[in-house]
């Protein structure tokens, strides 16, 4: 039958020159909708006889499937294309920055924590990492502190609820589990800081149970604590931005480190709520620090009759309320909307020793 045939190909010329959705709706309408044509055509299988509807109905089955699948075929295709024209108009360049008055702030742990990485890349050091949720052993035992010892007293601990495998773990009392995550991993000469979270049962206005310490460890031959106390001070310039700083070296105990120094910084405190350094009566904890125990290079497999080390670890948060004059340590983590853009930095000023670590 030539005429259906022809109103095949008439529809589906259609179907292919139809714009966009609704034109699309509109030939749909006109063919296979309740008077649409090829309904039409369909509604006559009745009358017809059955000789003529068995040569016929696969004929107009044939025409109404033949259009249904072109108009969903079309459909699909202008969708993609609705789809594509919207993408295309609506692109954003997610490498713009972002409007001053919209953009959150850098939380000042963030910032001294960069700042501290970007003084001690300056010096040729690494960043090393370890886990939050510790092993006991590397928190302690091999850092020369065995089960019984009464420094796991001095450090009040999380302890973590027994594991399956048997192994027990803690919530990391210090940074220094990193360097016996460093040390069993890597040969010196090893040159890395650690930064990360602490935790300690501990909190009032000047403690809080989560906060951060930097981790310094060099193991080399010929290591001594003319290095430590170099490295201590290039540190300290850097980071508090002055040329004239006096330290004073305090004797101390750590079980890991052997002799043991703690490190206070001169400075003037007279004037309530101001600090200044360099100058004055007053000293400022910095840390303990000291020459890596031998035993400790040998827990971690170091020959200690080959290289020596020295290790610092220097609290975070203390040293961010010091530079930037933020009283309440405990304010650092209750994400106060009003202190984070009190005290928070512009995202975009990223610390480098010679563009000014604190912009
Ligand atoms: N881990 C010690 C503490 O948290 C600090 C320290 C680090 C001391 C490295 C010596 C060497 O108190």
């Amino acid at each position: 039958m030539a005429d259906i045939a022809s109103l095949q190909s008439e529809i589906l010329a259609t179907v292919a020159g139809a714009a966009d959705e609704a034109a699309l709706e509109a030939v749909r309408v006109a063919t296979l909708g309740k008077k649409g044509s090829v309904s039409a055509l369909l509604a006559t299988m009745g009358s017809l006889s059955p000789d003529e509807r068995k040569f016929q109905g696969p004929k107009f089955n044939g025409l109404r499937d033949a259009v249904t699948e072109a108009i969903t075929a079309r459909k699909v295709r202008l969708a993609d294309a609705a789809l594509d024209a919207r993408l295309a108009s609506e692109t954003l360049d997610v490498t713009l920055p972002s409007r001053f008055e919209n953009s959150g702030t850098v939380h000042p742990i963030s910032q001294v924590l960069e700042e501290v990485v970007a003084i001690f890349a300056e010096l040729g050091f690494g960043v090393a990492e370890g886990p939050d949720v510790e092993f006991d052993d590397y928190n302690f035992t091999r850092l020369n502190i065995p089960p019984d010892h009464p420094a796991r007293q001095m450090q009040d601990t999380f302890y973590v609820a027994a594991q399956a495998d048997g192994d027990s773990h803690v919530l990391r009392t210090h940074t220094s589990p990193v360097q016996v995550r460093t040390m069993l991993n890597a040969k010196p000469p090893i040159r890395v800081i650690s930064p990360g979270r602490t935790y300690r049962v501990d909190s009032d206005a000047t403690h809080s149970p989560m906060f951060h310490q930097v981790e310094a460890l060099v193991v080399d031959e010929g290591i001594h604590l003319g290095h430590l106390k170099w490295t201590v001070e290039q540190f300290c310039k850097a980071f508090f931005e002055i040329d004239q700083i006096e330290l004073r070296a305090r004797p101390s105990f750590f079980p890991f480190t052997e002799p043991s120094l703690e490190w206070d910084m001169r400075c003037d405190r007279r004037t309530p709520g101001k600090i200044t350094f360099g100058t004055g009566n007053d000293w400022l904890e910095l840390g303990g620090s000291g020459m890596v125990h031998r035993k400790v290079l040998e827990n971690c497999g170091i020959d200690p009759t080959k290289y020596q080390g020295f290790a610092f670890g220097f609290g975070l948060d203390r040293m961010a309320m010091l530079k930037y004059g933020m009283p309440d340590i405990r304010s650092f983590f209750e994400s106060d909307l009003r202190w984070l853009k009190h005290y928070g930095f512009q995202p975009l000023d990223i610390p480098t020793l010679d563009g000014g670590l604190s912009r």
